[in-house]
């Protein structure tokens, strides 16, 4: 059937570099604090006002993220760590500038981004048609699937059995919009991290959760009795976002993206939080 398996209609970013594969054993989010800053060097954030001039007058690059996806960006020690914010942090550097990472909601990125309150978002984010009516988004780094999560012996098996089912997804992402779109509003559960609908599943209150693969096995590994299905639910490429009229931005982070690209620098990140077994 249909829904079983999409292919995201993501865009050009013809620049793709790893596939994500192999189990993992990444920590836990610390799904603590919320609305901690975290900078990887002490420096005054960047007053926004004119997005458009920023990498030639500011030296920091603001990033959105939401801090709780492993391995893309959570928190460790009270920092946030991952493979969004290593890449990031080597970007920054490549510009000359000074990395300042805020973590908000996910649904709040693309606007912090549009209006010029940071100068890109970087969350596991996925490109989609309705994303770059507002936004751009920079050549991809990643690709991932979105799967599904059950109960250890649930008679979910397949995309198709989620039908009448309460359905988990973390607000705003891809999973939360395809689930709504194929089993409607009342089957969706949305909770603000996705580790908050991990632990609905646990305790029983809703029978799925649908979203990343790479951040469903950190779950999976961080709460007995659940299991991933074999079964994918679409296909998605990770992008940078950035404010549409910030070309000079976007021309730069690319540039940066591919060199990270072509010395392995990325591969080896993506190696450090995605142990191959
Ligand atoms: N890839 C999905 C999306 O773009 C989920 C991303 C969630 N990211 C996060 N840092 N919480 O909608």
């Amino acid at each position: 059937m249909t829904k079983m398996k999409r292919i995201l209609a993501v865009v050009l970013a013809a620049v793709m570099c790893f596939a994500i594969v192999g189990c993992d054993k990444k920590n836990d989010v610390d799904s603590a604090t919320e609305s901690v800053v975290n900078s990887t060097s002490q420096t005054t954030a960047a007053t926004n006002d004119n997005a458009d001039n920023k990498t030639t007058t500011s030296g920091t690059l603001v990033m959105a993220t939401n801090a709780s996806f492993p391995p893309y960006e959570y928190y460790e020690n009270e920092k946030i760590v991952g493979i969004d914010a290593e890449v990031a942090e080597l970007i920054a550097q490549k510009l000359g500038m000074t990395l300042e990472i805020k973590d908000m909601e996910f649904g709040s990125i693309i606007g912090a981004v549009q209006t010029g309150t940071v100068d890109m978002g970087m969350a596991g984010m996925t490109v989609t048609e309705d994303r770059l009516v507002t936004v751009d988004f920079s050549d991809t780094y990643a690709t991932a699937v979105q799967v599904i999560i059950v109960k250890e012996g649930s008679e979910i098996k397949t995309a198709d059995d989620l039908e009448g089912k309460k359905i988990g997804v973390q607000e705003n992402t891809t999973g939360d919009i395809y689930v709504t779109g194929d089993f409607g509003e009342e089957s969706v559960k949305r909770y603000s991290k996705g580790n908050d609908a991990v632990a609905a599943l646990s305790a029983g209150i809703i029978d799925a959760v649908v979203i990343d693969n790479e951040p469903a096995k950190n779950y999976v590994e961080a709460n007995d009795g659940l299991k991933v299905l074999d079964t994918s639910y679409a296909d998605e490429e990770y992008a940078i976002a950035i404010r549409k009229d910030n070309t000079d931005l976007k021309d730069k982070i690319n540039a940066a993206l591919a060199e990270l690209k072509a010395d392995g620098t990325l591969d080896s990140i993506v190696a450090k939080y995605i142990p191959e077994n």
